[in-house]
């Protein structure tokens, strides 16, 4: 298997089939997750510690669940009754826990490269369950899982991605991977919500649904990220669903067997009409959370052998 990452902290540092590996080791696990027993022992021994220092659902219970459907012992960190919270760093912290010796760190963390600067001070295999409006990985490998079964390939679609780009580590992974697997990559939303250097990511720029949706294989909607704007990026939520918010209509514009996805959380009546969201013949959004746990098992599998590995070679006195 093809698979050398020591940490998996971005999309970025992932080759082509580096990503592959990681997907076709997922649809394995897809298939553990459907049956009655979920539980294989691949992380067994092992130490899995969950750090979110932001809000999450999906992220922080599919890597709970990974974990402990692959054997391991885990531990979710209560963040918010930390000793963050008496004034001790984010490098302090997570010294403190790797002198426990655990094998994974799963982190989430408000600011961009923080996952990056943590991993550089631990020797175990750290993930990045989102960092700032940095990158968000598995969030982009569980949604390519997701496109791959859905259009039975990862190559040559098109691939719009609509809303609040500007704020967005959700966009920014999903970017770097639909590019790396060659295909072809629309951003649509308001000027105000694109990033600055927009046109130099390689993809194409609309302020306009129609003409950004048209020949569309895939339409992926972003949530308006509030808690990270600072001053009025849209004139109002309701202007905003007119011009940008996907319902049945907009959905006309690209291709007929379009799918919907969203990363969730979702405002509905926002980036999103409601009825479309559930929409089981058109929105694959469970099936997106479905995905997160096995790609995140497989991930955690990947890293776990590669950790082995190291260990081993070290021990016997080889470098690596
Ligand atoms: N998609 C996502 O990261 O959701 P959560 O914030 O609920 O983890």
């Amino acid at each position: 298997m093809t698979f050398r990452a020591r940490h998996l902290l971005g999309i970025e540092h992932l080759a082509p089939e580096e990503i592959r590996t990681l997907l076709d080791l997922a649809e394995t696990y897809v298939d553990l997750n459907r049956r009655t027993i979920k539980k294989t022992d691949v992380l067994a021994g092992m130490t899995q510690i969950n750090m979110f220092f932001e809000n999450s659902t999906r992220t922080q219970a599919s890597f709970e669940l990974a974990g402990k459907r692959l054997g391991a012992d885990v531990m979710n960190m209560a963040m918010s009754q930390s000793s963050v919270k008496k004034g001790e760093t984010l490098i302090d912290t997570a010294l403190t826990l790797n002198a426990m010796h655990p094998d994974l760190l799963v982190v989430r963390h408000q600011n961009s490269g923080a996952v990056d600067l943590l991993a550089q001070k631990v020797n175990c295999a750290v993930l990045n369950a989102g960092d700032g409006r940095h990158e968000h990985p598995t969030q982009a490998l569980l949604d390519a899982l997701t496109i791959r079964r859905a259009k039975g390939r990862l190559h040559r679609l098109t691939v719009a991605i609509c809303g609040d780009i500007a704020h967005s580590r959700v966009a920014r992974s999903n970017l770097i991977l639909l590019g790396k697997m060659e295909n072809r990559v629309r951003l649509i939303g308001p000027p105000t919500l694109m990033p600055p250097g927009v046109a130099e990511l390689g993809c194409e720029v609309y302020d306009d649904m129609k003409a950004g949706l048209e020949g569309a294989d895939v339409v992926m909607m972003l949530r308006l990220q509030k808690e990270r704007m600072d001053g009025g990026f849209i004139p109002s939520e309701r202007e905003y669903f007119y011009r940008f918010g996907l319902d049945a209509e907009k959905l006309g514009y690209a291709k007929d067997d379009a799918i919907v996805m969203h990363p969730g959380p979702m405002n509905r009546g926002v980036e999103i009409d409601g009825t479309l969201a559930d929409d089981i013949n058109r929105s694959v959004i469970q099936d997106q959370v479905e995905m997160g746990v096995a790609v995140r098992m497989a991930a955690m599998d990947l890293l776990a052998r590669n950790l082995k590995a190291a260990r081993g070679a070290e021990a016997a006195g080889v470098m690596v």
